[in-house]
């Protein structure tokens, strides 16, 4: 038998959370998760489940009916998009700039799909005429991509996505799960079909739901889908035509009829995760949606700024950055690893490190949801100028944090 006194209660050390993501999550989150559970058709519950649809209609920019949770981290939100609008045999075009549009491509190769890239270098995004004539060329059912891709930093352009998908007759599915809350999700205007984000960024709430919207158009097509399961249908229920979604748990013909007043018993809703991504999007509306974009913009210039000032070299295309994340090229002769270490043991903060090409290279750091303050970014920035010195890098000393406080004023 364990002992149970082997382990002390969890009480985790008071850090600043300043890479991609996660980041601490807003207190008024952490409460609201703390509060008591419910039976999961309780009509407190599912007076709370329509809440949180009509809470992320304006965060994700849509009046989309089919907009809710799906239970996992924003990766299962992702797979469900994908899974129940593609079926073995069907083509999709990946734009593909950074880590994600290749895990957008390994989801596809796990459902069976045929695919075709247009792609970006690594902090780069792809033009909206690349991604035309490729649509043109392939004819794909879905055109999947990526808005913000924390592993390059970069913030794909949107507009003008939908008007191509329609040209061609594709659906589009966005995958915004660094972005939402944080830049202008537009998916009514972009003319886009199913998005999706995490809470781990910048709504600052902790990772394990992803919201999703679904448009009317791919909500048609998916419940063309429909199968329920044997041991939940109802008596006389009839299968749509199409073919049976290949995942049960993301299957999101059952799960928006979970979350309609059908309430389909499909899973058991992570309730406490429910309060804490309601509590997220209350935030953000109370904040305004603008103010809240306008909040990350002047951290992501301070950011910028202070790091320019300390003489370190931004990675990727400027004009495309995102507002929330900043990569940034690690000096010639100082070891990464060790600064992140010491800016984790002395200061209390962590910095990201990078994927795939850019390991060892580059560093990433975020300021989102709870963390896009000002204090924050200027202790930050004032953290990594002592440690670079303590490595022995040459600092012009005492210009980040006064050219940091002046781009924040400036974009504010
Ligand atoms: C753009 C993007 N997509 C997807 C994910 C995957 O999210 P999760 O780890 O919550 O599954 C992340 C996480 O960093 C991300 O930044």
């Amino acid at each position: 038998m364990l002992d149970p006194l082997l382990f002390g209660e969890i009480d985790p050390p008071q850090r600043l959370l300043m890479g991609p993501g996660p980041v601490n999550a807003h207190p008024r989150v952490l409460r609201a998760m703390s509060a008591d559970l419910l039976g999961q058709f309780d009509p407190e519950m599912t007076g709370y489940m329509n809440q949180v649809m009509a809470l992320y209609r304006p965060v994700f920019g849509t009046t989309n009916r089919w907009t809710m949770l799906i239970d996992g981290t924003a990766r299962a939100a992702i797979e469900a998009g994908l899974v129940s609008l593609l079926q073995p045999g069907d083509t999709a075009l990946v734009v593909n700039f950074g880590r994600f549009g290749l895990l957008l491509q390994e989801i596809l190769t796990r459902i069976g799909v045929s695919y075709e890239t247009v792609d970006a270098p690594w902090g780069e995004v792809v033009p909206i005429e690349a991604i035309r004539a490729a649509a043109l060329r392939t004819a794909p059912r879905v055109i999947a991509t990526v808005h913000g891709d924390t592993s390059t930093t970069m913030a794909q352009p949107l507009d003008g996505i939908g008007a191509i998908a329609r040209e061609v007759g594709a659906l589009v599915y966005v995958d915004a799960t660094a972005t939402l809350g944080g830049m202008d999700i537009a998916t009514d205007r972009w003319g886009v079909d199913v998005v999706t984000g995490g809470l781990q960024k910048c709504l600052g709430g902790p990772s394990g739901v992803g919201p999703i919207t679904v448009s009317d158009r791919a909500a048609d097509h998916i419940f063309s889908r429909r199968h329920d399961e044997r041991g939940i249908r109802a008596a006389g229920a009839v299968d749509g035509p199409g073919a049976r979604i290949a995942s049960n748990y993301f299957d999101l013909a059952m799960i928006m009829d979970y979350w309609s007043e059908k309430r389909l018993n499909h899973h058991t809703e992570a309730t406490s995760m429910l309060y804490g991504a309601r509590e997220c999007a209350r935030i953000a509306l109370g904040e305004g949606l603008p103010a809240r974009y306008a909040r990350h913009r002047a951290a992501g210039a301070a950011m910028s700024a202070g790091l320019r000032a300390m003489g370190l070299t931004l990675f990727g295309d400027d004009a495309h950055r995102m507002t929330n994340v900043t990569g940034v090229y690690i000096p010639a002769g100082i070891d990464g690893e060790s600064v992140r270490t010491m800016m984790r043991e002395a200061f209390e903060i962590e910095i990201g490190t990078a994927f795939g090409p850019l390991v060892g290279k580059v560093w990433r750091l975020g300021a989102m949801g709870y963390n896009a303050m000002k204090h924050k970014v200027l202790l930050t920035l004032a953290a990594l100028e002592a440690t670079l010195k303590a490595h022995g890098h040459v600092v012009p000393l005492g210009e980040a944090v006064p050219a940091a406080l002046a781009a924040w004023e400036a974009a504010s």
